[in-house]
């Protein structure tokens, strides 16, 4: 499916990713664990051509993703729809409003600029915020939601592209770790019943742990790990953060056990 070859992405001097390759042969969840600047963000933004690469292919399913131009390029960038730490929804807007941006590029601008959406994409934005337990939130402003609540919009306004890949970069580094868990749990269930793929830029182990098939891990923009979660030992761990003989687990951790009050809570929180 997706193909990495050789993927490098300078900066003049510095290289943010240096060479990265790898194949994802099935749609799974890939965790991207690494230190602040290890070109996480970087591979990601290179995957749906938000940055170009510098030199190096990607490909998806015999497409070659790097070379794509003009429309065909945005068609792609619809194909694999990104969530970003901060949301990025429009605060005072709606929160349906915000889900229906998704369908923005495969509309025309007349329509855009006239909040003109067909009555099925609203009964689809709908369906969506209902799927991730938010639909009773769809009148608000943006702004009025929790930030769980809002990276679910984020998540809904990404399924209205219809994409083959999520890509999301942190998306629960701004949540608490209630939160973090419906978030990466509502991540989950999409790639799960939907077969989508889902590439996630993680700060924590344990996420990675816990919610990915894969767990990609980065050093100084070099793919240094590439494997099951099982794999990831605290030595292994320690390879891809740098870190020296004081290296503790606990630096790279949420601490987010799913104790019973926890469980409890989530129910609660999804009901909400
Ligand atoms: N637009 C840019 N111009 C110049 N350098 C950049 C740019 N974007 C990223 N870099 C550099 O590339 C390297 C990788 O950055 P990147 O943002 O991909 O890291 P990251 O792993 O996502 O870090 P973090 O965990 O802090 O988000 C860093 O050294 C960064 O300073
Ligand atoms: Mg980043």
């Amino acid at each position: 499916m997706l193909k990495l070859a050789n993927v490098t992405k300078s900066y003049g001097e510095n290289i943010a990713v240096h060479s990265a390759s790898f194949a994802i042969d099935k749609p799974m969840m890939v965790g991207v664990i690494g230190r602040s600047g290890a070109g996480k963000s970087t591979l990601l933004r290179m995957l749906n051509r938000l940055t170009d690469a510098t030199s190096g292919e990607i490909t998806f399913d015999g497409l070659n993703v790097t070379a794509l131009r003009g429309t065909a390029k945005r068609q792609w960038q619809s194909q694999c729809a990104m969530i970003f730490q901060q949301f990025n929804l429009v605060p005072r807007m709606d929160v349906v409003s915000n889900v229906l941006h998704g369908t923005l590029n495969r509309r025309s601008t007349f329509s855009t600029m006239f909040n003109l959406y067909p009555d099925e994409d609203i009964h689809r934005a709908i369906d969506i915020l209902e799927r991730l337990g938010i639909a009773q939130h769809a009148p608000k402003r943006a702004e009025a939601l929790s930030g769980g609540q809002q990276q679910r919009v984020a998540i809904a306004r990404a399924l209205m592209q219809d994409p083959k890949i999520i890509l999301a970069d942190e998306p629960i580094a701004s949540l608490d770790p209630m939160n973090a868990q419906v978030v990466m749990q509502s991540l989950r269930d999409i790639h799960e019943q939907d077969g989508r793929m889902v590439i996630a830029n993680l700060h924590t182990l344990d996420t990675a742990r816990r919610y990915c098939d894969r767990v990609i891990g980065m050093r100084d923009g070099a793919i240094v790990f590439d494997d099951t979660p099982e794999m990831l030992t605290t030595s292994s761990a320690r390879e891809i953060y740098g870190a020296d003989a004081s290296f503790s687990e606990a630096t790279t951790s949420t601490q987010i056990e799913p104790d019973e009050t926890v469980q409890r809570r989530l129910v609660d929180i999804a009901a909400q």
